[in-house]
Formats: structure tokens, sequence, C-alpha cells
């Protein structure tokens, strides 16, 4: 039976060449598509490239569309996308005629079975967990068209310094990983705009990131003497700011506002330093929660994170002063410390009017008034009381005068002590001008600070936001 054998398998060489020279499949009698056979052939050929004339390339045409963006991985630098891929190529061998085959122009096929280009992507860093797509589709021109999903994880260079207003833009390099462009030459499918609208149309409801744009490019990798085929595609995405706005930046921007309201607490109660001291620790906690929300990575930080560091200084600075006045208004006027010469002229006349801060004077000149008027009576009734005394009328007159003498010292004592508190009273109500001029120089000069500060991290922020 061996000779039968022999022929069997001669028929079918047979078949195969002539199928072969034909570069057609065949197709039999009453059968729909092209004869097993005959494709059982191309796949015994699954080895080779199917082209006739090895000098031909295989051209790959590539189209992707980016159906999610599952993560952005600052630390790692790495991006997780899910795309849906597309590749043509065309295999020479699996050609047929309709007309002949039943009207039968497009087959599928298990990929295993047939030579399939080894599309890569450079920056794939990752196991490729995708779910298989075994098959592709056939059409009777040799046209192959193989979908498959990708979960894409890529290494990016990702930029956080202008987080959350950030724009990311990675890079997706397609090409053969083994063949020179001899070989297999890649080329888009669809061009870069149809693709970057279809991947739009797909990524509308996905999560923080928003594709801002994809953008393509073909050009020829050259390495040593070999030269290979690449498509590069730079996938443009932004962030979307809202949960960092409303999670950081308001509550922030809240806490810096009481900050300043606090000014308008009284500066000569503890109440206003201990506020602030509250305000920090709960800034603190803040910002310890905020920790877990910003991104880090080793070659830089957000400029968020300076941000409310700064933040921070400037409601340490507020307590500074705070202490400060506190300090002026209480220590020195304890102390019955005069206001110093210098300090009147410089505080509560030159800053006062440079800040427009008015109060009634009229109390300091009546108050001195009020301190020299009752001096006037004091030398008479003395003057009185000794003429009265080089007046000898009687030992009772004597007696009494001494006892008059008495009260005298007395209500002089008391006109010292009286004279006394109130030049005190005086006093403190000096420093507290000082304490409430300078109060209001520091604060103007903190409002400016913050001014100044916020000017330049909101024009920051909308130059960021602007370009897109
Ligand atoms: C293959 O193609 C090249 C050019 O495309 C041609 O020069 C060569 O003769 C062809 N070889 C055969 C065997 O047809
Ligand atoms: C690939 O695209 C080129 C044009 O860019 C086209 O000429 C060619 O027929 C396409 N090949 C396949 C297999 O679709
Ligand atoms: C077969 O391939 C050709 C060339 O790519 C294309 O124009 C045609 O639409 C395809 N037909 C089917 C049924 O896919």
């Amino acid at each position: 039976m061996w000779w039968y054998q022999k022929i069997n398998v001669i028929s079918t060489l047979l078949l195969l060449t002539a199928s072969l020279c034909h570069n057609k499949l065949t197709c039999k009698e009453g059968e729909s598509g092209p004869s097993h056979e005959s494709m059982q052939a191309v796949f015994d050929l699954q080895a080779f490239r199917p082209v006739v004339n090895l000098s031909n390339p295989t051209v790959t045409n590539i189209s992707f569309t980016l159906y999610a963006v599952l993560g952005v991985n600052e630390k790692t630098q790495i991006l997780t996308t899910f795309l849906w891929l597309r590749l043509y190529w065309h295999h020479e061998f699996l050609v047929w005629d309709p007309s002949k085959c039943d009207g039968v122009s497009r087959i599928s096929l298990p990929v295993k079975k047939l030579w399939s280009p080894d599309i890569i992507i450079y920056e794939f860093v990752d196991d490729d967990v995708s779910q298989a797509c075994p098959y592709v589709y056939v059409n009777h021109t040799g046209h192959i068209r193989w979908d498959r999903m990708l979960r894409l994880v890529s290494a990016c260079n990702l930029e956080i310094f202008s987080f959350p207003f950030d724009v990311q833009n990675c890079t997706f390099t397609f090409g053969s990983y083994m063949h020179t462009i001899r070989d297999v030459r890649v080329s888009p499918a669809l061009t870069f705009k149809e693709m970057s609208g279809n991947s739009k149309r797909y990524l509308e409801a996905s999560g923080e990131w928003e594709l801002v744009d994809i953008m393509g490019e073909t050009s020829i990798l050259k390495f040593g003497i070999d030269e290979w085929d690449i498509i590069t595609f730079w996938v443009v995405i932004k962030r979307r700011p809202v949960l960092y706005v409303v999670n950081l930046l308001i509550p922030s921007s809240f806490l810096m506002l009481i900050d300043i309201l606090s000014f308008y607490l009284p500066p000569h109660s503890v109440d206003r330093a201990s506020f602030k001291m509250t305000l920090i620790l709960g800034y603190t906690v803040f910002l310890l929660i905020m920790n877990d929300l910003l991104p880090s990575t080793a070659n830089g930080t957000p400029i968020i994170g300076i941000y409310f560091s700064v933040c921070l200084a400037l409601m340490v600075i507020s307590l500074l002063e705070t202490v400060i006045i506190t300090n002026v208004l209480h220590n020195n006027s304890m102390k019955h410390h005069q206001v110093p010469h210098w300090v009147k002229v410089v505080v509560l006349k030159h800053i006062a009017n440079l800040i427009c801060y008015h109060w009634q004077e009229n109390s300091q000149p009546s108050s001195v008034n009020g301190e020299k008027t009752p001096e006037a009576p004091g030398p008479i009734i003395q003057s009185e009381s000794k003429t009265l005394a080089e007046n000898p009328i009687s030992n009772e007159g004597t007696a009494a005068m001494a006892e008059l003498q008495q009260i005298c010292q007395h209500l002089s004592e008391l006109r010292a002590h009286l004279s006394s508190m109130q030049k005190e009273n005086t006093q403190q109500e000096e420093w507290c001008h000082v304490g409430y001029v300078l109060d209001f120089l520091l604060f103007r000069i903190y409002l400016l600070l913050i001014t100044c500060y916020a000017l330049v991290i909101i024009s920051m922020w909308c130059i960021w936001i602007s370009p897109s």
C-alpha cells in the first residue's frame, strides 16, 4: 500500500504547487468557499512570509483607537492605556475567485496558522495581559484584517510640574521588531486625524483624562547598517483638574481667607494668636490628607506642593506678626516704658499718615491739660498752709493745722497716685496706638504679599490651562 500513500502525497504536493503557481486557492464543486486542502497547504507555509517574490516587502497597515486611559503612574513613569488595534496586511497565497467559490468573498482563519508580522510597540514595558483574539478575516484578494484589544503599559516621560493642570505627551512607536525595511514596512491605515477623531469619540466618557490629540509620523529607524520602518504616534492627554481644584485648591484658599480675616480680631486679646495657631494646625492636617493625592516623582515636585508650602509659610508669618504686636501691646505697656520719641515720630506720625490711620488726638492733649490744671492750686494751698502756720493763733488752731497738713499730704499723695495712673493710662494708650499702627502696616504688607503671590500663581495656572 506504500505506493498508494506515495501517490496521495504526490497528488497533494502537485495540488499545492499548482495552487501556488496560480497564486490561487482552489474551490470544489458543491463546497462553499476555498477547499480545505488548499487552505491546509497555505497553513503549512505558515513559517514563510507570504509573498511570491521575496524582494517585495509585506506592507502592514496599522490603526488604533484609544479606548481608555486606565492609569498614570508618575512614580514609575508608566502610562496604562487600552487600545483597539487593527492590523492589515496582504497574504499573496490566500487569493481565490468568489464566483467559483459559491460567492464567498471573506473567511475567518486562525491567526496562529498564518504568518503574521511581528509588530510591537517599542514603549511596552510589561507583560501582555490583553485578551487574546485568535482569528483574522481574510478577503478574497488576500487582504487580512486582524483586530485585537491591547492593554498597553507603556513607558512615558511624565511631567508633573504643572499638576493638576498638566498635559502629558506619550509616544507609541509601532514597528516590526525583527524584520527590516526590506521585509516588512508599516504605514498608517487611517489618517492620524481620523484616528484622533475615533479615539475622542470613544474616550469621551472615561475618567480623569481627556484626549487632546493624536499625532503621528512615519520614519525610518537606523541601527548600524539595518533600517526599520516605524510609525510614531504622539498621544496628548490632559488631566481634568476639577477633582483637584475642589479637593485641594478651594479648601486651601478658604483657610488662607480665614487667616486674612483673622487680622480683624482685636490684637490686644490673646484670642488672635490662639486662633491663628488653630488655623495652622488645621492646615497641617489638610497637608497630611493632601499628600496622598499629590503625585510624586524623583525628578521634581509639582508646583502645587510649593504653593501649599508657601501658604503654610504665610500663615506662620501672620502668626509671628501677631506675636510681635501682642508683645508691643502687652510687654511694653506693662513695664511702664514711655513710648520713645523716635517711635512716636516714625510710627504715630509718618506711618500713621502713610496708612491713613486716624484716631482722636484730642484725648491726648486733654489728658495733659487735666494733668496740669490741678497742679495750679497745689502751691496755693501750700502757701496758704504756710501762711496759716506762721500765724500762731492757738493750740487748737495748731492741732487743726497739723491735721489739715496731714490731710493735705494725703491729698497730694492721692493726687500724685492718680496722676501717675493717668500717665500710665496715656502711656498704655500710646502703646496701643503704636501697636495698632504697626498691626495695620504689617497687615497691609501681608495683604500685598498674598496678592502678589496669588496673582503669580493664578496667571501661571491660566497660562497652563489656556493653550487647549
Ligand atoms: C523580484 O522583484 C524584483 C523587483 O521587484 C525583480 O528585480 C526580480 O527580478 C523579481 N524576482 C523574480 C524571481 O521575479
Ligand atoms: C496600506 O495602505 C496603503 C496606503 O497607505 C495602501 O496602498 C495599501 O493597499 C494598504 N494595504 C493594505 C494591506 O491594506
Ligand atoms: C477586500 O480588500 C479590498 C482591498 O483592501 C477592499 O477594498 C475590500 O473592501 C475588501 N473586501 C472585503 C469584503 O473586506
